[in-house]
């Protein structure tokens, strides 16, 4: 089985690792460093669960190798909080009941804040927009995308590269 080594920073941490050809960047975030919060949903690049920021864009991690990942930048739903605060889509979320089981929750974060660093002032149709990759089987998005409107009247966080 070839493997390879790659060097890629994680919510601000330098990693090495030597990984297998066929190893998605998900699977590398879940099994072999624990970061668990990014969620594997269909495997499929079909709902979004994922959702990790990759060199700042918002990117389905099923559908990434981890090689690929070679000296990139990698933010997870772990990597949001800064110095023990939340980010503002945080706590937005919570505040407006936009978390019913949760599965989503933390891909729909990192597309709401790729969206709020880009376009501090969204529409309801931008937010739609953004949020079209992340599928949500419980709340009705009505409440999420409430909780992003709310979130952009915060001050940011600064944009996360
Ligand atoms: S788990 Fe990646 S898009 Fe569903
Ligand atoms: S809160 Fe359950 S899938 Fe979105």
């Amino acid at each position: 089985m070839a493997t390879h080594d790659i060097t890629l920073t994680i919510n601000g941490l330098q990693e090495r690792l030597t990984v297998p050809s066929h190893m998605t960047l998900l699977q590398m975030l879940r099994s072999e460093l624990a970061i668990t919060g990014t969620k594997n949903g269909c495997a499929a690049g079909e709902c979004g669960a994922c959702t990790v920021l990759l060199n700042g864009e918002p990117t389905n991690s099923c559908m990434v190798l981890a090689v690929e990942c070679d000296q990139a930048e990698i933010t997870t739903v772990e990597g949001l909080a800064q110095d023990g605060q939340l980010d503002p889509i945080q706590d937005a979320i919570m505040e407006a009941g936009g978390v019913q089981c949760g599965f989503c929750t933390p891909g729909i974060l990192i597309s709401a804040r790729a969206l709020l660093d880009r376009n501090p002032s969204p529409t309801e149709a931008d937010i739609r927009q953004a949020l079209l990759g992340n599928l949500c089987r419980c709340t009705g998005y009505f409440r999420i995308i409430e909780a992003v409107q709310q979130a952009a009247q915060r001050s940011p966080i600064a944009a996360r590269s």
